[in-house]
């Protein structure tokens, strides 16, 4: 007899949904990993099996990104936010200044963290359009360490689909954190890119870091060693006890995407559900509007609004009835955010744009 599981619409933003294979993959798995007869979370970091799994993790990672040899992939912890002061500790030469992209909630705390830490420069700041837009120019330092952005703004719903352009000689640094393997990436671009795994790879814990080998040659002496990228480098990011379970689920989504048929495919399922979303609101004759300017508009986190509050709370009580889960937006902007990342499937937001429609019958 066949049993039904019970899942969720889930639109949360992370953490967020897991692919239901790689769900059930890992409870398969979860008692006896490959018939050592414990789980990953219980075994050493330092055994052959789990050594393996990191390795093939990284493989894998490697493969679906086409990562140049000289670049170094890190699984860090701490999550994304400890890279808004790790990035500015290790890239950052005493003395240098560094040039940040400001376009939305993000790329507002990186700053800030790095403003703290030595000399800063605002390239551009889209506050005036509330983060709705992309720079329309940037005021570049041609002596900047580097330029740091965020490629996706999780909160606005704000997405860049073409990296900015930093001068020569100046580092790309990117917070790719909630478009990370959402579509293809050109890694030779940046100097260092890096994402929490709890949107678009995997659950909270672990933060993939991608590197380009020379910067290392940044790294002050005097770091302390959990912040220095180097010691982490060194160690194959198993200086002290990883985080064992998240990097497995990673791996696991890694195989995932693969079977999919790689980030082109995936980049083809993202957007088909976004421009679903999208038309929906579109066509609704301003009933819902949609947060980002047309060709800002992210991907992964569609941010819109409804004509009231009272509707927006209405909105958000009736999905909730039939099963559609995190659609309230972030405290700070209020309205409704629909968060798509990769796990999400096409049939979620069909049922979603249905939803959104027979609500609009109603109360439109
Ligand atoms: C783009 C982006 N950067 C950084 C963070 C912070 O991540 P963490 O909670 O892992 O520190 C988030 C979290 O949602 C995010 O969306």
């Amino acid at each position: 007899m066949s049993e039904t599981i019970h899942r969720a619409h889930n639109f949360n933003a992370g953490p967020a949904g897991l692919p239901l294979e790689v769900m059930q993959q890992a409870q398969a798995e979860l008692l006896d990993y490959k018939g050592t007869g414990m789980s990953i979370m219980e075994m050493s970091h330092r055994s052959k099996e789990f050594e393996a799994m990191l390795n093939e993790t990284e493989a894998d990672l490697r493969e679906l990104l086409n990562i140049p040899s000289n670049y170094k992939v890190l699984f860090l912890q701490g999550g994304a936010s400890l890279q808004f002061s790790m990035v500015p500790m290790n890239l950052r030469p005493a003395g240098a200044s560094a040039d940040y992209i400001v376009t939305g909630a993000w790329s507002k705390k990186a700053v800030q963290e790095a403003q703290k830490l030595g000399p800063t420069r605002v390239a551009a700041d889209t506050k005036a359009s509330n983060y709705s837009t992309l720079p329309a120019s940037l005021d570049l330092d041609p002596k900047a360490a580097y330029l740091y952005y965020c490629s996706n703004e999780t909160i606005h719903g704000v997405e860049f689909f073409q990296e900015p352009q930093p001068p020569a000689g100046v580092e790309l640094v990117c917070d790719a954190s909630s478009d990370f393997m959402s579509r293809p990436l050109d890694v030779s671009k940046y100097a260092y890119l890096y994402a929490g795994a709890q949107k678009n790879i995997g659950p909270a814990g672990v933060v993939v870091g991608i590197l380009r080998e020379d910067l290392l040659a940044r790294v002050p002496a005097n770091l302390p060693v959990m912040l220095d990228y180097k010691v982490q480098v060194e160690n194959n990011s198993l200086y002290n006890t990883p985080p064992c379970f998240a990097i497995y689920m990673v791996g696991l989504v890694m195989k995932w995407i693969k079977k999919l048929g790689g980030l082109a495919a995936i980049e083809a399922r993202n957007r088909a559900k976004a421009d679903l979303l999208y038309q929906t609101i579109d066509a609704s004759g301003g009933f819902y509007r949609g947060h980002a300017a047309p060709e800002a508009r992210s991907r992964m986190n569609v941010t819109f609004r409804l004509p009231t509050e009272e509707l927006e709370a209405q909105f958000v009580s009736e999905a909730k009835k039939l099963n559609m889960i995190g659609l309230k937006g972030h405290r700070s902007v209020g309205g409704l955010r629909a968060s798509i990342y990769n796990a999400v499937e096409l049939s979620d937001v069909q049922a979603l744009v249905e939803f959104m429609k027979e609500f609009q019958k109603k109360h439109g």
